[in-house]
């Protein structure tokens, strides 16, 4: 997903540029460029491929090396493919404004017609680059600065963007703005980063000003000036970012993914802390006191998000049913504002989102509470979008995720809507002893996620066998059937397998077609309610000579006869049993995609963060 970086400060630009994009690459991109202001013209190069093309061609032009004020951009092709042209930054006519922009402009087709009937003559496919000739004709028709004509621009426009603005006639300003898309400025000793994600800006300064929508700062060496887009001053708080550079790095694994998988037993902890209170036997959501009565009366409970945390939704559908009694849907954050769901002030609307910056999970949030509900987050993202945009929430506190397919996250999703989902419980009809069981078993989760990462050598040799097949599939039942999907998921993202997940009865219906020999299936047959019947399921698929990969409860040898592999978890109550069973499924997948080849962190096509529609 697009990235931006820009800086302003006594250091050589080029470098934090370059440096800043290089932080940014794990959230996907296909062409990188800098601009580099050097003392009378803007000096720009742009690459498809990785930061460093842009880097090599930056360190031989002496002009850029001696700057010290520019603007960078990764672009994640949107309007027009990826090539040098259609790369970041996009210039006006004179090449004497450059911009770099993350989100969409909706009506750039009617404003290209505007602009091409005054002239202008566009070199690329972008959406952007109209907004880099849109300034240019405020500034060249009376505007009096810079933030001026970025101002009549952006009242423009429709759509989303994040966007770094700098003109050589005002040499060291950058102007920032931003509408649906994260910016951030760093604050640093007579230096200022400005960035769309934090990752770029921590080895500079832990001082940050986080920009809301419809807000936009001018950037100089002698200060920073805030304000709304309509230039009504605004007073920003310097926040202090809480992620190290440390926890962002690798951390001595291969990957971040593996990283982030063996973190699970530590992010759990983080994700529990402070939030069992022990002595009184009851949960404490320090984000949620503000509304915990509206919580108690709300009458249905609507999860929503995107991707792996639309899985997480989906176990916190029978986790709020179960556990709280509560009314509950899942939608599809992309489909929810489409679809006119029935939303009323007795509804709780939860968005799920690792990042806070889905736009289709902001996009749903932000119909919910139009629509009156109450809106709460379930986020990793400090700061981020949607935790600001919430009436309240509840941190993962899991730390940053940076591997495309999101681990450590889920498992943490899961935890926080089962503290939620107790503490609602309790307060509506939940006996104390039950209670009390939920709570000492949550605290034995991060000690047994330690026990099936001490598999991880076993799920590799299991894997080996099978990761010639192209086609799998992924079962469970009750809470396990998410676990399926999500299973499948994260097989299909990162090894590119085929893979699809069901709940096992729904085989029958249809993909039983598919099972032959060699077939790999892998059942969630945790101990539950349904462990009979999955057992039936297994049966189905043996005789039909698939190869059976089971995830069972520590203790069950007997399932062993009816299966090829076995990986056990320890026992646990079942509402948490999702906890556990996804982790030898993201080691599956860890390990399905080393054995293939291909690039864990970086899997082709996609995107950590989905900040378009
Ligand atoms: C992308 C990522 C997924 C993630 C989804 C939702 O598709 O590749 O791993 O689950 O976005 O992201 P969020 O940050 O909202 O949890």
């Amino acid at each position: 997903m697009c990235g931006i970086v820009g800086y302003i400060g006594n250091k050589r630009a080029c470098s934090v540029l370059i440096e800043g994009l290089k932080r940014l690459e794990y959230r996907g991109y296909d062409s990188a460029g800098v601009c580099v202001f050097s003392g009378e013209a803007l000096h720009i190069r742009k690459a498809t491929g990785r930061v460093a093309e842009v880097e090599a061609l930056a360190c031989a032009d002496r002009d850029i090396q001696a700057g010290t004020c520019g603007i960078a951009h990764t672009r994640w092709a949107t309007h027009g493919e990826p090539n040098e042209v259609n790369a970041h930054p996009h210039c006006n006519h004179d090449n004497r404004i450059a911009v770099v922009h993350n989100g969409i402009i909706e009506n750039y087709v009617t404003l290209k017609q505007f602009l091409a009937s005054k002239g202008c003559v566009f070199r690329s496919q972008t959406d952007t680059e109209v907004l880099s000739h849109l300034i240019s004709e405020f500034y060249e028709d009376g505007a009096d600065s810079l933030e001026e004509a970025v101002q009549a621009a952006l009242r423009e426009v429709s759509g989303t963007y994040g966007i770094a603005v700098v003109c050589s006639d005002e040499p060291d300003k950058i102007v920032v703005a931003r509408k649906g898309s994260p910016l951030i400025v760093g604050v640093g000793s007579d230096e200022y980063i400005v960035a769309s994600d934090a990752a770029a800006i921590i080895e500079h300064t832990a001082n940050v000003v986080y920009l809301n929508d419809n807000e936009m700062a001018v950037i100089t060496r002698d200060g920073m000036r805030t304000m709304t887009v309509d230039n009504v001053p605004v007073t920003k708080e310097v926040q202090q970012i809480e992620w190290s550079l440390e926890q962002i790095a690798k951390g001595g694994y291969e990957h971040f993914m593996l990283k982030e998988i063996m973190e699970q037993p530590e992010a759990v902890r983080m994700s529990l802390g402070g939030r069992l209170d022990l002595r009184e036997m009851r949960v404490k959501l320090g984000g949620l006191e503000k509304v915990s009565r509206d919580l108690v009366r709300a009458r249905k409970v609507i999860l929503t998000g995107c991707g792996t945390a639309w899985h997480a939704a989906l176990v916190g559908e029978y986790l709020f049913e179960d556990l709280a009694r509560i009314p509950t849907e899942v939608e599809y954050a992309s489909e929810f504002r489409y679809r006119n769901p029935i939303v009323d002030d007795g509804s709780l609307v939860i968005a799920l989102s690792q990042s806070g910056e889905t736009a289709d999970t902001l996009a749903a949030l932000r119909e919910a509470r139009e629509k009156g509900a109450l809106a709460l987050g379930i986020v990793n993202a400090v700061g981020s979008t949607i935790a600001r945009e919430t009436d309240a929430g509840v941190y993962l506190h899991a730390g940053p995720e940076i591997g495309v397919a999101s681990t450590k996250a889920f498992t943490c999703q899961l935890v926080v809507e089962t503290l939620i989902a107790l503490m609602l419980g309790r307060r509506r009809f939940m006996s104390q002893p039950t209670m009390d069981q939920y709570m000492q078993a949550l605290t034995r989760i991060p000690e047994q996620i330690e026990r099936v990462l001490e598999q991880s050598g076993l799920v590799r040799q299991i894997v080996a066998e099978h990761v010639d097949r192209d086609n799998w599939l992924f079962l469970g039942r009750g809470y396990n059937y998410p676990v399926a999907l999500e299973g499948a998921l994260k097989l299909k993202e990162i090894s590119y397998i085929h893979a699809e997940g069901l709940p096992a009865a729904e085989m029958k219906h249809g993909p039983i077609a598919l099972i032959h020999e060699g077939m790999p299936v892998v059942f969630i047959a945790p101990r539950c309610s349904t462990y009979e019947k999955i057992l039936g399921n297994i049966e189905e698929v043996r005789a039909r000579r698939g190869r059976i990969i089971a995830v069972a409860t520590e203790g069950d040898t007997g399932i062993a006869r009816y299966c090829d592999h076995v990986i056990y978890v320890p026992d646990c109550p079942v509402p948490l049993q999702p906890i556990l069973t996804v982790v030898p499924l993201q080691l599956m997948a860890y390990h399905a995609a080393v054995a293939r080849g291909c690039n864990v962190d970086k899997p082709r096509n996609l995107a950590k963060s989905v900040t378009v529609e």
